[in-house]
Order: structure tokens, then sequence, then C-alpha cells
């Protein structure tokens, strides 16, 4: 482990300051994937240069493309001019380092006739399978043969549109489908699709490159596959995680943080969710700056449920919930995207944090995990005074709440594993100092 790894917070004071933020860490590399379906050119601009960012240039590159970066500019371009599957072992690597290489699979089949999966990594947030993305793929004419290490699909005949129904509106499943039935034969539709800011993102790219695709108002997306694809120069949407993330630490410690390169349509249910919980934001009246503060002297109880966009979703949970433990009163919370989302709270009850977690579902919505043993829903009793520990950051989000809770608390915490941070927050260390964190 790096120094650079373990991070010593001084929490206890509220933080004042302001942070940028820059394209979204979960649409970019997206958009970047989508590079690979044509041979022309494509520049993303806005790009947050996370870590994330330079896995998956890594690996466009490793498939043939050549790409050069600006992170001052926050520019990338990438030209797939030469497809070809990653060398052996390479597409591994990749594979355990990131969920993005799963999404190649419909571009390498359109370009290169195969693809293969490995077991794929990013985030330790439960199981993260892909049977939705084997589903769409199949659907579009793939065959698959399962190996030791996961997947090897072929396609030698291209891909030709289809009919699918998702049996829940996973993300990136609708991505996979998008980028197979925009270059298949023929016309394509996605049942129960999802419809996330970073989806409508992709969906403008592939538009702009000449994609047909009509979003239907009841989750349906229909696509109308096109010979080839152009190259595009395209602006990402802001990353809206990151906003809230920053949010939350102005909820937790009392200050007043601004954040600018936001889209508040992105934001709405957030900004919802964040007033009834007690605090309070101002937009600049060109609408991409946000300031966020408390507006009581303790936040305020919630019942919370995550779900799929337009709902409450699910990476906004982990900082809002930490914040809450400052509440005054009992917050009920119940995640239904993932299974094992609440891994987080032990280290908060670490820090003194009351919290129960169930395996029921404390919601109005039964979800797929209610009936199986998944611990997760919580319960939250505020207000709780926090007390500075040791913590090992376990997944992105979960480690950013570390963060928040530590700056939250009397006394210092150690954070190691704080490098993780670095795939989804550019600058981190940087914009808590600016925003006024004792760290080091
Ligand atoms: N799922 C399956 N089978 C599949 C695919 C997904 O059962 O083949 C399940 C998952 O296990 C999970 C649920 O469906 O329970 C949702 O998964 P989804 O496919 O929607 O998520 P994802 O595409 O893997 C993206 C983001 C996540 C974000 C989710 C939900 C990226 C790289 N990741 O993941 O972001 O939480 O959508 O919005 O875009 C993060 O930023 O920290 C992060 C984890």
């Amino acid at each position: 482990m790096t120094v650079d790894d373990t991070l010593h917070i001084t929490g206890g004071a509220p933080l004042y300051g302001t942070v940028p933020v820059r394209g979204s860490k979960n649409a970019v590399p997206k958009l970047m994937v989508a590079a690979l379906l044509t041979e022309q050119p494509v520049t993303i601009r806005n790009v947050s240069f996370v870590r994330d960012i330079g896995i998956v240039a890594d690996l466009v590159e490793a498939l043939g493309s050549t790409t050069t970066s600006d992170p001052a500019g926050g520019v990338v371009s990438i030209t797939a001019r030469d497809v070809h599957l990653a060398g052996e072992g390479e597409l591994a690597v990749f594979h355990e380092r990131s969920r993005i290489p799963v999404l190649t699979c419909a571009p390498l089949l359109h370009r290169t006739g195969k693809a293969e999966i490995w077991r794929p990594g990013g985030c330790s947030i439960g199981e993260r399978p892909v049977g939705f993305h084997l589903d769409v793929l199949r659907a579009f004419g793939a065959k698959d043969e399962r190996t030791d290490t996961g997947y090897v699909l072929t396609a030698p005949a291209g891909l030709r549109g289809a009919i699918i129904d998702l049996p829940f509106p996973s993300v990136g499943a609708t991505e996979q489908f998008l980028l197979g039935a925009v270059v298949a034969a023929g016309d394509s539709v996605l049942n129960n699709a999802a419809v996330e800011p970073e989806i409508m993102d992709l969906i403008g790219m592939l538009q702009r490159m000449g994609a047909l695709i009509t979003v239907k108002p009841n989750r349906s997306i229909q696509v109308t596959g096109v010979h080839t694809l152009r190259g595009v120069d395209y602006t990402a949407v802001p990353d809206r995680l990151e906003a809230a993330s920053w949010a939350g630490l102005a909820l937790a410690t009392d200050g007043r943080i601004t954040v600018s390169g936001v889209r508040q349509g992105d934001l709405s249910t957030y900004l919802n969710v964040y007033r009834r919980a007690g605090g309070d934001f101002e937009f600049s009246t060109d609408g991409g700056e946000v300031t966020f503060w408390r507006e009581r002297p303790m936040p305020r109880p919630l019942v919370i449920e995550t779900d799929v966009h337009p709902g409450f979703m699910t990476d906004w949970q982990p900082p809002l919930i930490t914040a809450l433990t400052q509440a005054d009163g009992v917050t009920v919370l119940h995640e239904t995207v993932y299974e094992d989302r609440l891994g987080y709270t032990e280290a908060l009850r670490a820090l003194g944090a009351q919290i129960q977690v169930f395996t029921e579902c404390l919601g109005s919505t039964p979800c797929r995990f209610g009936s199986r043993n998944h611990r997760h829903s919580a319960v939250i009793v505020g207000p709780a005074k926090l007390q500075g520990t040791d913590l090992h950051v376990p997944d992105l989000r979960a480690g950013f709440s570390y963060v928040l809770a530590a700056l939250s608390a009397q006394g210092t915490s150690t954070i190691s594993g704080a490098s993780l941070l670095d795939r989804g927050y550019e600058n981190f260390r940087a914009k808590l100092l600016a925003v006024g964190a004792k760290l080091h």
C-alpha cells in the first residue's frame, strides 16, 4: 500500500468552497466504447480524467484504436480504424479492473465477428453478473461458449435486429443493446430499458454519429440499424453522482459548497430529497453552478428508496445516508438496485453511527432481494456523535462516504485504500483541500 493510498482526516468543522465537476464517470467510458463502432475520429469533451478513463483508453488501444488525451482540456480523441481482439490474457486484466470491457462485446462482434467476456471487475458491490448482457447479445444472433474464465462470443454472420425484454432496467444491458442495435441488420426493440441520463447521453452521441434511435415513454427503445456510423465531436454530460457527493458533504458538515459544471435536470430527484432532508440549494442564473447548504440546525430524517431513473439513484445513497446519521430522528432506507450495498454502514457504526441492517424490504416497493436474504434495508437513528477511527475503503461510493463521515466526526480518522476514490473523483485530494478539509 502506498502512502498516497492512506488519508488522515481530522473532522468536526464545516466545509466551505467551490469544486468543479466534469463529464460523468458513468457516461464517458461508454462514449469511448461507442467510438469502436466507426472508423472515423471521435472526440469527446468535458472528460473528467478519473482513473477509469485511463483504463478505458488503454482498453480501446488494446483493441486497435489510436487515442490522444488532453487531461487539462478534458478531451479524449479515439480513432478505431483497425479494430481487433486484445492479445491473450490482456483483456482479462482489463476485466479485472473495470466493468466497461463487457460493453466492448457488441462493437467487437460488429467489427471482428468475435468477442470475449472475462469475470468482470469494478467495485465490489454484490455479484454484478452479466446474464442480461448475454441475453441481449444472443438475441442479436451471437453464439457463446462458456470457458473456464468467462465466455467467447462469435457472430460470423453479423448482428441482426431483435425484440428483447429486460427482466430489470439494467444500465449496462441497455448500453449493450444500443451498441449492438445501431449497426445490426434491421429493427430492434428493447423493452423495460434503463433511461438514465448517462444512457440518454450515449443515445445523443450515437444519434450524431448517424444512428436512428427512438425512446418511447414506456421504457421501450426502438432502433433501426444503419450500415455505417460516422465520427463525431461530442461534449459529455456532467457527473451527477459527483455533484451529489459534494452536496452530501455540505449537509453533513453544516458547510456551504458550490459545485460548478452541473446540469439541474439530471439532479432533480436528488434535489427534492435533499430539500426534504433539511438541505437547500441555489443555482446560478445560467444553471451551471449550484450551492448547497443545511438550512436548519440538524438534517431531517427521511424514508428513502433507491430505484432506477427517474427514481433516487443507488449511487446517491451512501453519501446521503452518511449525512443523515446527523439527522434529528429515524431514517429508513430500502436499496432496490444492488443486493449488497450496505456494507459501508458497518464502518459508520465503527465511527459511532446507530444503524441496523435488515433483509426485509423496508419500503413500499417489494424488490428482487426481499425473499432472498440480502441485507438491503436499513434503519438509521440520529443524531449520532461520530468519533474518528481507522477505516478501509471497499468500493468507490462507500469510500466517499467514509471521507464524509470522517469529516463530520470529531478527531482524526485514518482511511486506507483511499486511492480507490481516484476511480470516480478527479483531483479528489485537491478538491477536499479546496473546501477546507483538514487532511494529509
Ligand atoms: N444485473 C444483473 N445481470 C446483468 C446486469 C446487471 O442481474 O447482466 C443486476 C446487477 O447485479 C444490479 C442491477 O442489475 O443488481 C443493476 O445493474 P446495472 O446493469 O444497471 O448497473 P451497471 O451498468 O453494472 C452502472 C454504473 C453503476 C450504477 C448502476 C446503476 C457504470 C460503470 N456503472 O452499473 O455505477 O450504480 O449503473 O445506476 O456505469 C458507481 O458509479 O459507483 C457505480 C457502481
